[in-house]
């Protein structure tokens, strides 16, 4: 099995383990073989031009903005984290002092900043997926890859993390996963939702032997149908559990349109939509007012 390897520092405690591996821990940079002013790093040609269309989008007297969408490159080449010299590149290229790159690079999660796993899984603590079973799929994820939060598998291949709210809690629980393994040009950053541990642990699996895990909910490929796991499981809701009459009157198949035109009439009447109101009348001129007084 996996032994656990971890560059953060532990500090004798065991309180709550944070998202990523090591910015969260102390906001500071210690020089390490890996990570030093030696350690090289300049963009590949192929990069620079992904380089050249980011600053495009900015004016010339603001490349500062292209600072994020830069350090994303820079850590999708460099094995999903940012060495000291890939922050310094990036500030040479959008002409701010290297602190400016310093202050974001260790203030966003998403961004590393010591070696992780060819696979980043991020698993959502927050409380929606907490109480549909976040701690049961973290612990899953634990056992399995005998690993802790903020460690990595001694086969570099996963790094643990955890993080708040990624926006879908509508299919909690759920994870995350950043994929470094092409660098760049095949980097994709999934969902992977409404998750039981037995998902999750194959999750894990699948991307392990080169498989591509479905992506999205496990159990559904829009809104409906409805359900959510329970105990560890998917469970399905039934009719008397509460499927909208819409759903149940259509079978079991998504019905639509979920909108209509506001625009065209109503069915059996006239449009809702309100008249545009009447321009405002033009402002009296100096003599008319000098004439009501
Ligand atoms: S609480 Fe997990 S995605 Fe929102």
């Amino acid at each position: 099995m996996a032994q656990a390897s971890s560059s953060s520092p532990s500090f004798g405690c065991t309180s709550r383990s944070f998202a990523t591996n090591s910015h969260d821990i102390l906001n500071t940079h210690r020089h390490s073989p890996k990570n030093n002013w030696e350690t090289p790093f300049d963009f590949t040609p192929e990069n620079y031009e992904r380089v050249a269309e980011v600053l495009a989008k900015f004016p010339t007297n603001y490349k500062q903005s292209a600072c994020i969408p830069l350090l994303d490159l820079a850590q999708q080449q460099n094995d999903g984290w940012l060495s000291l010299n890939a922050m310094n590149r990036v500030a040479e290229i959008i002409e701010v002092p290297p602190i400016r790159v310093y202050e974001v690079a260790t203030f966003y999660t998403m961004f590393n900043r010591s070696p992780i796993g060819k696979y980043h899984i991020m698993v959502c603590g927050t409380t929606p997926c907490m109480l549909c079973g976040s701690r049961s799929i973290s612990s899953a994820i634990k056992d399995h890859l005998k690993i802790d939060y903020g460690q990595t598998t001694s086969d570099g291949l996963f790094t643990l993390g955890e993080m708040e709210c990624m926006g879908s809690c509508v299919n909690a629980p759920m994870i995350a996963v950043a994929d470094y393994t092409g660098g760049a040009q095949s980097f994709s950053y999934n969902y992977y939702e409404d998750l039981t541990p037995a998902d999750a642990v194959k999750i894990l699996e699948d991307l392990k032997g080169g498989k591509k895990p479905k992506v999205g909910s496990q159990y559904r490929d829009f809104a409906m149908p409805a359900g959510q796991v329970q105990g560890g499981k998917w469970t399905a809701a039934s009719n008397k559990a509460g499927l909208t009459l819409a759903f149940e009157a259509s079978g079991g198949k998504v019905p639509g349109p979920y909108c209509r035109n506001l625009d065209e009439p109503a069915e059996g009447g006239e449009s809702k939509s309100a008249p545009p109101p009447p321009p405002p009348p033009p402002p009296p001129s100096k003599e008319g007012a000098k004439a009501k007084a």
